[in-house]
């Protein structure tokens, strides 16, 4: 008698599809791209290669990278602006066509899960052309952006085979505020205030994902709304970024159309698509969230049903319709915790319409063509 082994289903443990698994793994793929790494004791950041120093002559910091990639680059972009850096996240794809000028004061970042796409590779060579010295935040070791960068930033996450990036967003997104954080205390010559609440926060974010995870109702979220026109998401500061990358999870595995747009620019154009067909998702990280309160209620006026991803204890959670929970948490961590939330609400959108999300139509886990 012969036992049926499917390597692929016994890859996934209890989990019926790897993109579940892998957003489950958040808790051990942050600790182990934490370990070693923050002393928050005595509130320090240790980053092998980039000793104390090294960025004091950065001036300025782009940095590259495509799709849930990008997202992370503008997470960590806007972070380093608010530590007082200029900074900007760049489109790798458009980069060939919009660059801005490159100095030796340039501090060029393309961050890239599997350190193969070929857009990035192919902005992270003109950086390098350009005379930017070139960092690569990959998940990938051995990999072309890791070898073709001056430095190279391991962000551990571990395999990740579902094709939407979930797991390696995150690590992204701390491997960049920790980055950025060294790249502000060398520039500065001290270390960012916030520092002091920053890492005790990061060091307890394995857990609090964990407890979100247990009591998540996304499930029953992505059950009410589904077969709805279209799904909008919108936030500000971090919050946007978390945004365009829930909308881009969402339409990626669920073949649905969804929208991420920064709160304030609903009223600009994308409002005339509200309707109580269009659930709208507002992501609350602290950044002035009275005003992204206040757009989401222009939309919920119109008929749209609001989901407020936000903590308990949110003004937001009596205004909108219905609530996604995030744990207290550092201000630079929050959007982080939203967009756990907004991972699961994809996944259980799609499960529902039956998608195959692992492998989703057209789509490619890493796209080495231009
Ligand atoms: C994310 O869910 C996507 N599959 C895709 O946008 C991906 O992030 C992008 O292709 C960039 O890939 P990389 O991080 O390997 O460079």
């Amino acid at each position: 008698e012969t036992i049926e082994w499917d390597p692929e289903q016994a890859g996934k443990g209890e989990y019926d599809h790897f993109m579940l698994k892998e957003i489950h793994e958040q808790p051990t793929s942050l600790t182990q791209a934490l370990e070693g790494r923050i002393d928050p004791e005595n509130g320090r950041i240790a980053l092998s290669d980039f000793e104390p120093g090294t960025f004091a002559d950065v001036e300025s910091v782009q940095l590259l990278a495509c799709g849930t990639s990008y997202h992370a680059a503008l997470y960590g972009s806007l972070a380093l602006n608010q530590a007082g850096i200029q900074s900007t996240a760049l489109l790798a794809n458009e980069y060939s066509v919009s660059a801005p000028p490159i100095d030796d004061e340039t501090l060029v970042i393309a961050v890239t899960q599997s350190g193969e796409t070929a857009d990035t590779l192919s902005a992270l060579r003109q950086a390098n052309a350009a005379g930017a010295t070139t960092v690569t935040v990959t998940n990938v070791v051995g990999s072309t952006a890791a070898r073709e960068a001056d430095e190279t930033l391991f962000i551990r996450a571990g395999p990740e085979i579902g094709v939407a990036a979930t797991k390696t967003f995150s690590s992204q997104a701390v491997m960049l505020l920790l980055l950025g954080q060294c790249i502000a205390a060398d520039h500065h010559g001290e270390p960012p205030a916030d520092l002091e609440t920053l890492l005790p926060a990061l060091a307890t974010m394995p857990d609090a994902i964990d407890g979100l995870l247990e009591t998540s109702e996304a499930d029953a979220i992505a059950e009410q709304y589904a077969h709805s026109q279209s799904y909008f998401f919108i936030g500000r500061g971090l919050g946007f970024s978390v945004a365009l990358e829930g909308a881009l999870k969402f339409k990626e595995i669920t073949y649905e159309h969804a929208e991420g747009f920064a709160s304030g620019e609903l009223k600009h154009g994308p409002l005339a698509l509200v309707t109580p067909d269009t659930p709208v998702f507002a992501v609350f990280t602290g950044e002035e969230d009275e005003k992204t309160l206040k757009n989401a209620e222009e939309a919920q006026t119109r008929g749209a049903p609001v989901v407020a991803v936000c903590p308990d204890d949110h003004r937001a959670v009596d205004v909108a319709d219905e609530h996604l929970s995030i744990p207290e948490t550092a201000p630079d961590l929050a959007g982080l915790l939203a967009n756990v939330q907004l991972q699961l609400v994809s996944y259980h959108a799609a499960d529902l319409l039956d998608r195959p999300i692992d492998k989703p139509r057209n789509l490619a886990k890493s796209v080495t063509v231009e």
